[in-house]
């Protein structure tokens, strides 16, 4: 009873993010708790940034992409120092419970905080859809129907041209944002940071497709891709300066593959690189339907006294998991599910 929860959203924005922050604060005035909003991820816990979350500032948020308290990426326990003022500001703060809403890092660092014995919950989100322990996180449904819009429109330029056209989506990790915007988009070949590739496969495949009189062809590819060559597997990144988190950024794969593939077929080749399109703007139904149950998920995780736990999606059931059990690990996409892509190349 009168519990003060802090929440914030940490990482890259998602479409969903202010539907959980409205879905914790009515859960949380029907259980008579007050919600206090930590503003840009763990950052505002180490300026202590805050502002107060009531039914009233989070209406009209719902269908709203980004996130209404801002987010970084920023890393608090990135030494003992930054470790010690997060620590101490919590207090400040008179906060009971932090409620996260991120990614891997994000939760790698409430795993750390509930592990000080302070109580935590996480909610998974990434566009990525690459976070372990919850079958779907919010944000993808979203990013999926942007890239699955955009190979469309891809399809019947490159038709009209008889060009090969690559598209570069996001998916540091695991390539499920290229999965499952290739196979809904009917692209030819689709490469995920998973399975490596080797030039020579992909024109052998647009190839034979141009054997067969089909004098176009759409790649799509994940960012975080592996290109085989003589030196091992390769990353294509965008800059070589590392975040909080020790991740560096990727992008260009695309570009890298479609010059090769131009000088090794002699077929016209462009590339598309999607980016942050990819997250912004309004969620999709389902985001939103997700990313509500969530929130109000987490905010009975909190009135269960359940802590160290992460909501999560299994099968169509809400769940709770251990942040431990997650921590750390990446989902991906398996074989089998990678092969059915293979079906629909020549
Ligand atoms: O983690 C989600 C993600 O969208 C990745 O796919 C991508 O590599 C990264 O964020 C890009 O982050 P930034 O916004 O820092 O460029």
């Amino acid at each position: 009873m009168n519990k003060r929860i802090g929440i914030l959203t940490g990482g890259g924005d998602c479409p969903g993010l202010n539907a959980v922050i409205r879905a914790v604060v009515w859960r949380a005035t029907q259980y008579q708790d007050k919600v206090i909003g930590i503003k840009n991820g763990w950052a505002g816990l180490l300026n202590c940034e805050t502002m107060p979350l009531d039914r009233k500032s989070v209406g009209g948020i719902l269908y709203r992409g980004g996130t209404i308290l801002g987010t970084s990426r920023t890393n608090i326990f990135k030494d003992s120092s930054t470790a010690n003022l997060a620590m101490k500001n919590i207090k400040k703060m008179g906060l009971d419970v932090v409620i996260a809403v991120g990614g891997e890092d994000t939760l790698g660092a409430a795993y750390k905080l509930s592990q000080k014995n302070f109580p935590v919950v996480g909610v998974p989100k990434t566009i990525d859809n690459d976070l372990a322990g919850t079958d779907f996180t919010f944000g993808f449904d979203t990013a999926v129907s942007i890239a699955t819009e955009a190979v469309d429109r891809i399809h019947t330029t490159a038709e009209s041209h008889n060009r090969v056209l690559v598209v570069e989506v996001m998916g540091r990790h695991a390539g499920w944002i290229a999965t499952y915007s290739g196979l809904a988009g009917g692209a030819d070949i689709i490469l995920v940071p998973e399975y490596p590739f080797t030039v020579e496969e992909v024109c052998n495949a647009v190839r034979r497709r141009h054997d067969a009189g089909k004098f176009f062809s759409i790649v799509v590819i994940a960012e975080g891709a592996q290109m085989v060559t003589k030196k091992g597997k390769e990353v294509v990144l965008s800059s070589k300066a590392k975040d909080e988190f020790g991740h560096v950024r990727l992008g260009g794969i695309g570009a890298v593959l479609a010059e090769k593939i131009e000088d090794e077929t002699g077929y016209e080749t462009r590339v598309t690189v999607l980016g942050h399109i990819q997250r912004g703007g309004t969620p999709t139904a389902h985001d939103r339907v997700l990313a509500t149950r969530y929130g109000v998920e987490a905010m009975d995780c909190v009135k269960d006294g359940d802590f160290g736990k992460m909501v999560a999606l299994n099968g169509t059931k809400i769940a709770r998991v251990s942040l431990k059990s997650i921590a750390k690990k990446i989902k991906t996409i398996d074989r089998d599910f990678y092969e059915l892509t293979k079906v629909f190349q020549y």
